[in-house]
């Protein structure tokens, strides 16, 4: 059994964590506590009763933490991360984008952190409750920490994958996010959207310079990836909404630092021009006044 915190219990954190609360001890951090963790998936309801911390003094160091907090939230949560972590902790980052080392390393206190990519459409409902859209999956870098993040999720449903080119699995999932999320939460539309032809060029631009850039940083992308991708978000629902979106019109800050930021750092770190992004990019950290953690 390995003592699991949870930070950040929303819809991954909550979907990832209700897999670990009968086989290990878990502590969910949170800023509202719940007492049940109630998760639908398309295979069935777990309901279970959880142990919640709100405040850094009631947790000690732990084997896992699992951080789940959107990537521009991390900063905020530097004081859980303080009093979780230290040697002998792995930190898995349960987030988008491509900056997970960089992003949690400063708050990690000696701890590993583990990046990965996270496959699991889900929505969070309220506190403690969330709904898990298709099959959950994990493809965490191979090595030590990912085998071991492969052990704790041993006896669930969750499909671990370890991966060893992280770096392409990484920006190739950023450009899967960078088809739809921007263009819905600028124009406030859902995934129809980019159904328009002028949106569906606005779109595919941002994905070609995400490309660039991680293929400048040595991410195996196909060429194609700005057609497909954008193909891929035009041919869903058009009602689907983004996780950018939801974001929007709930007035919560915009994970954009984490995407068309990253995209941004990199094209000036590669010497590869970013132009659609620069336009976007401010807009997008408007929104919301900035965001939280800038
Ligand atoms: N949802 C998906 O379908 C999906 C799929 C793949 C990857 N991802 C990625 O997974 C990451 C997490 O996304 P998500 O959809 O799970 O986001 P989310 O539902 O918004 O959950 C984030 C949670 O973090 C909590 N939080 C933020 N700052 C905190 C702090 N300082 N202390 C304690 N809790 C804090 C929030 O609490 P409050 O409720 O108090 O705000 C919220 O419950 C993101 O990087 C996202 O891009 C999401």
């Amino acid at each position: 059994m390995s003592k699991v915190a949870v930070v950040g219990a929303g819809a991954i954190g909550g979907t990832f964590g209700v897999r670990l609360c009968r086989t290990h001890d878990v502590t969910f951090c949170v800023r509202t506590p719940f007492e049940r963790l109630r998760v639908e998936t398309p295979s069935g309801a777990y309901d279970e009763p959880v142990r919640c911390a709100t405040v850094p003094a009631q947790v000690g160091r732990v084997d896992w933490v699992l951080l789940a907090v959107k990537g521009h939230q991390t900063a905020g949560a530097a004081p859980w991360l303080k009093a979780l972590a230290g040697p002998g902790t792995v930190i898995a980052v349960m987030q988008n984008g491509v900056e997970h080392v960089e992003r949690t390393a400063p708050f990690a206190h000696g701890a590993e952190v583990l990046p990965m990519v996270v496959n699991c459409p889900a929505d969070r409902l309220g506190p403690g409750r969330m709904v898990q859209n298709l099959h959950a999956g994990l493809q965490p870098q191979d090595g030590e920490a990912g085998r071991g993040l492969a052990g704790l999720f041993e006896g669930t449903d969750v499909k671990v994958t370890l991966q060893k080119d992280i770096v392409t699995a990484l920006w190739t999932k950023l450009c899967a996010n960078l088809a739809g999320g921007p263009v819905t939460a600028l124009t406030g539309q859902p995934r129809g959207v980019v159904r328009r032809p002028d949106v569906a060029a606005l779109a595919r631009t941002l994905v070609r310079e995400c490309a660039e850039a991680g293929r400048a940083a040595g991410a195996k992308i196909p060429d194609d990836i700005h057609e497909t991708a954008v193909a891929t978000i035009a041919g869903h629902p058009p009602h689907l909404s983004t996780s950018m979106l939801q974001d929007r019109l709930a007035g919560r800050p915009l994970e954009a630092d984490p995407f068309t930021g990253a995209v941004i750092r990199a094209g000036e770190k590669y010497g590869v021009p970013t132009p659609a992004t620069r336009v976007i990019h401010p807009l997008l950290m408007a929104l919301n006044g900035g965001g939280e953690g800038g």
